[in-house]
């Protein structure tokens, strides 16, 4: 008890209370402006920043978790507004091989694209990821291991989202902001435990299956519209070699290449966790 009444009466000079300013021992009335304003200047630009608003509610509702960090530069994306928009996207990767290749095509091309890496992959090269970001792509998850989510149980179904949530932390030092399930597969347990969107295409090259440069470039001219999303594989050597006749062919029909997120974003699209979305 002692201790506490000396501790009350501390702050207090002849019965009256010491100011803050006096207490912490600020005198220049410079220095009790700043202490009094940069904190409210500096609280104000970070409600911005985080999207609160006035009312005291935030919107982060309004927009996915990760969608807040995105932001295409304003030149890029005037540039781009009222274009035909395609996106590129990868699965399976990356490997040490043929994902290098892949990442020098682009480069020459000048085409950016989103890489859907598998979190055991990424833990094996990544340096590999780490060229993918530097390089300017876009990087999400395509689960950790590559199972089948619907046929996942509730724990299973956890440790295979929440390894390649970890391995992204590890390699890249962020969650993904998107999911794209293996073989396209979901049912409402994956959309209720993704806890981000999920992002399938709107042209499956069948890559994998064909294994050469015209079945790409006739299942892209069959089936591409403004705003599609092409799924092909970086595992695969002859998808790699097709890339840049189907850049041409592309290119040639005025698309410009975005990424998944830079597509999002330029067209005003809102996505939410455990929705799914083919194209936009
Ligand atoms: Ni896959």
């Amino acid at each position: 008890m002692a201790e506490i009444s000396v501790a009350c009466t501390q702050g207090r000079i002849r019965g009256r209370r010491r100011s803050f300013f006096a207490q912490a021992n600020i005198r220049t009335p410079w220095l009790k402006f700043a202490v009094v304003i940069l904190p409210v200047v500096f609280f104000g630009i970070h409600a911005i920043n985080t999207g609160a608003t006035g009312d005291g509610e935030t919107n982060f509702e309004m927009i996915a978790p990760m969608q807040k960090h995105v932001k295409v530069p304003d030149s890029r994306r005037i540039s781009l507004e009222g274009k035909k928009l395609v996106a590129l996207t990868f699965d399976d990767g990356p490997r040490d091989t043929t994902t290098p290749l892949l990442l020098d095509y682009l480069k020459e091309w000048e085409v950016p694209a989103t890489f859907f890496v598998l979190g055991s992959e990424m833990l094996k090269y990544p340096e590999v990821v780490e060229r993918e970001i530097a390089d300017g792509h876009e990087v999400e998850s395509h689960t950790m291991w590559h199972q089948n989510l619907a046929e996942l149980s509730g724990d299973d179904l956890y440790n295979d989202l929440n390894s390649a949530r970890q391995a992204f932390i590890e390699v890249v030092g962020h969650e993904p902001k998107f999911i794209r399930p293996p073989y396209g597969s979901y049912d409402l347990g994956v959309q209720e435990n993704a806890g981000a969107p999920l992002i399938t295409w709107s042209v499956d090259s069948l890559d994998w299956k064909y294994m050469n440069t015209e079945s790409i470039l006739h299942y892209a001219q069959l089936y591409l519209s403004d705003g599609g999303i092409i799924l092909m594989h970086d595992i695969h050597p002859t998808t790699i070699e097709a890339v840049p006749y189907l850049i041409d062919v592309l290119r040639g029909q005025n698309y410009e290449f975005v990424t998944v997120s830079e597509l999002i974003e330029i067209r005003h699209a809102e996505v939410h966790p455990g929705e799914v979305y083919g194209s936009f």
